[in-house]
């Protein structure tokens, strides 16, 4: 079952400090100030293209889309057994990062009555290893095969779908195959939806103006979310909310996306060209990967950018902080909590003697000792003279998670525009994976296969063998 919603708690709440002397580690009022006049524009801007349909910014859209395709569709799967994926990169994180952040932990080894929604495999890296064990543990018949590219040619998302795919014709046929796969791409690009014409398979259509790390709200993301029992509707609904929130409030002060865009961006001219995020919530630790892709895809160009960290609170707590603390003052901190967690356990008394001075945890709330744990991270790295900006959200469910998506997406896309960078491209990615194409043979790439060659030979890599 998923996660209780609770319809009356706020959105998100963040702290940040500007120290009486007017700087908060180097960071003035006025520099947020001045931030704010160029995120005004930057704002306007984003609305005006996303009412456009510009390409890439469609993802503003999102929560106002018509789902009913895809809760049809994830109803469909929620009465298999079990659901494998192929995607990869923002075709899997935000599946992973709603999964982790929505349903109970160890959701696959739940008992069938307790889950009410098929196991889930995401097969994302090209790893022979996972992909054998995956079809080791589903019953094909009783699984769904869902394959999600939006461009509908990416090389490792392919070659999964198409190990999957010739081990369930040969288990079932194709006929009865084709029944158990569903297609999710773009209307126009690649391979994947004349393939879906050609098998007669489902499909879902993820819109052409939206980029793959902004399509969690898409199909690309909702229809894995629905078939697993989570609530999309309440998910886009706390997106909408949170993008209504935005689209009304014009300064950095009162603007909780202008204000971190401005933060980032500040902190990020004044050399820290890291960004910490630091969840105290075991299942937000996923939404730092798709954090990750998100600002590092979206912001690393032209020579600009600042690097993703994922941490986790209280594990990184007992890894990092030293660093974090008292090494170079190179990273800007987000540090998150959930008010009310999903679970709450009274630490137990006992009696040993040996044990006496644990007295202190006796009968206090784990989530307590949570909470402390965020609160004295945050000082720490506040007392070393580091930026650390607390965000709180009231309750972890549907509609704070939606809310949470829409604004870091829009924090991001703004931080995109203050930089002067085009959030919604990725050369860099589409590079990597043309010399993939070449070095694998791929018609047309043979190009970039030289290019790699004359490469490696120019930066003349050496080798070493031991
Ligand atoms: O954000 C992006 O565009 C990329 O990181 C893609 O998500 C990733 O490369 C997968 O691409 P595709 O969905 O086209 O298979």
């Amino acid at each position: 079952m998923p996660r209780e919603n609770n319809r009356d708690a706020g959105l998100l709440k963040i702290s940040y400090g500007m120290a009486a002397g007017g700087g908060a580690s180097g960071v003035t009022a006025r520099a947020l100030e001045e931030c704010g006049e160029l995120l005004a524009r930057g704002d306007d801007h984003l609305r005006k293209s996303a009412a456009e349909g510009r390409d890439g910014v469609g993802w503003i859209n999102l929560p106002g889309k018509d789902v009913a395709d895809v809760e049809e569709a994830g109803k469909w799967i929620s009465g298999f057994g079990a659901m494998v994926q192929a995607g990869i990169g923002g075709s899997a994180l935000g599946n992973l990062m709603l999964h982790g952040a929505l349903l109970p932990p160890y959701w696959n080894e739940l008992p069938r009555e307790k889950r009410g929604g098929p196991r889930f495999y995401m097969a994302d890296n090209v790893d022979p290893a996972d992909n054998r064990m995956i079809w080791n543990l589903i019953d094909p018949a009783d699984t769904v095969f869902t394959v999600i590219s939006k461009s509908g040619s990416t090389a490792e998302t392919m070659a999964n779908f198409l190990f999957f795919w010739d081990r369930l014709k040969v288990e079932l046929g194709p006929e009865k195959a084709a029944e158990r796969v569903v297609v999710v791409t773009d209307e126009k690009t690649g391979v994947l939806r004349p393939f879906a014409d050609e098998i007669g398979c489902r499909r879902l259509v993820l819109p052409a103006d939206v980029g793959g790390r902004f399509s969690v709200l898409s199909p690309v993301g909702l229809l894995s979310a629905a078939a697993l029992g989570i609530d999309i509707k309440k998910l886009l609904g706390g997106a909408a909310e949170m993008d209504g929130i935005l689209a009304s409030k014009k300064t950095v002060t009162d603007n909780p996306a202008w204000l971190m865009a401005a933060l980032s961006v500040a902190h990020y001219r004044q050399g820290r060209n890291m960004t910490v995020l630091m969840p105290y919530e075991d299942a937000l630790e996923r939404f730092c990967e798709w954090f990750a892709q998100l600002w590092g895809e979206s912001l690393g160009k032209n020579g600009m950018g600042s690097t993703p960290v994922r941490a986790l609170g209280a594990i990184d707590q007992h890894s990092q902080i030293q660093l974090y603390t008292e090494g170079p003052d190179d990273k800007f901190f987000t540090v998150m909590t959930v008010a009310e967690p999903a679970e709450e356990i009274t630490i137990p008394e006992t009696e040993e003697g040996a044990l006496a001075s644990l007295s202190y945890l006796f009968g206090q709330s784990m989530n307590s000792l949570r909470r402390y744990e965020a609160l004295s991270t945050a000082a720490a790295i506040g007392k070393s003279g580091k930026p650390v900006v607390t965000m709180e959200l009231p309750v972890l469910d549907e509609r704070q998670l939606g809310g949470l998506i829409q604004f870091y997406e829009y924090f991001t896309a703004l931080a995109g525009w203050a930089l002067d960078v085009n959030p919604f491209d990725q050369p860099g990615v589409e590079r990597g994976k043309n010399y993939t194409y070449g070095l694998m043979g791929r018609e047309n790439y043979s190009d970039q296969a030289l290019e790699v060659t004359d490469l490696a030979e120019k930066l003349s890599m050496r080798e070493v063998s031991v």
